[in-house]
């Protein structure tokens, strides 16, 4: 198989500030590392802020191009979310999330803040990724909050205007992949979880794929989160992951 750039983002979803460092560590530092990029969320930056993620994620580790996935899923009035993107473009996230359901006006202003603030600051302009539905949310509780859709439908609707409204992709699960990647064209930016390496544990992921699955499907990027920081060695299985999903070269 044709070597790619390697899709997997580790999810260190933990608030034990020395536990993420050193997992980030392991599976992300020195010259080769195991991960094509970090993803820290809610969890870790309500607990720890940017401080926080300067210290666990350090610039040495950013320095050989490891990705920063900083999952804050925004939503709110436009005015808002923007001042949020503002706040952490100097932090030089490579993606940042918000949620599609705040509308097209929210998801310009953070589209608009996010490249003018990344330009000033002279860093990357982070990629704007949507939440579209929540896989926690059937029919009947997208039914209880007033909409009576599919989710499966709502998923692309929203997907749909999110692309319209300049975001550069969203997170999916691996069972909305085919048809997304069909609308939203060969660019759009799916970032999955719900991804069990063959053979191990699928927790509380009811529906997950394995790497090569969602790859094969045209995911752009993995997130995995407890097949690698619950594993006894975290390195070890991150680099089983990227094989997995098509990385010859670690
Ligand atoms: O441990 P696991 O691999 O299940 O972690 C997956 C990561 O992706 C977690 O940070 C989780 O919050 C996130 N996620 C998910 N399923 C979704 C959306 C996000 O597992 N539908």
């Amino acid at each position: 198989m044709k070597n790619r750039a390697n899709p997997v983002y580790c999810s260190i979803d933990t608030t034990d500030l020395a536990h993420a460092t050193r997992l980030i560590q392991s599976v992300a530092g020195g010259p080769n590392p195991a991960v094509g990029g970090i993803k820290l969320g809610l969890e870790f930056f309500l607990a720890h802020g940017a401080p926080g993620v300067r210290y666990a994620f350090p610039t040495p580790v950013r320095a050989t191009g490891v990705g920063f996935f900083l999952d804050l899923k925004l939503h709110d009035i436009p005015n808002t979310v923007a001042g949020g993107i503002r706040a952490v473009v100097e932090l030089a996230p490579t993606f940042i999330t918000i949620h599609a359901g705040g509308g097209r006006a929210m998801m310009k202003a953070a589209v608009e803040e996010a490249a003018s603030q990344a330009a000033k600051q002279n860093v990357a302009r982070p990629k704007l990724l949507g939440v579209t539905v929540l896989t926690s949310l059937d029919r009947s509780d997208l039914e209880s909050t007033g909409v009576n859709a599919d989710p499966a439908d709502q998923v692309l609707r929203l997907a749909a205007l999110a692309h319209e409204s300049g975001l550069d992709g969203v997170i999916c699960s691996p069972h909305e992949i085919a048809a997304l990647r069909k609308q939203c064209g060969p660019d759009f930016v799916l970032m999955v979880p719900g991804i069990r390496p063959v053979g191990s544990a699928a927790n509380d992921q009811k529906r997950a794929m394995t790497p090569r699955q969602a790859v094969d499907l045209g995911a752009t990027n993995l997130v995995v989160g407890r097949p690698i920081y619950q594993a006894q060695d975290p390195r070890a299985a991150a680099e089983a992951i990227a094989r997995e999903a098509g990385v010859n070269e670690l």
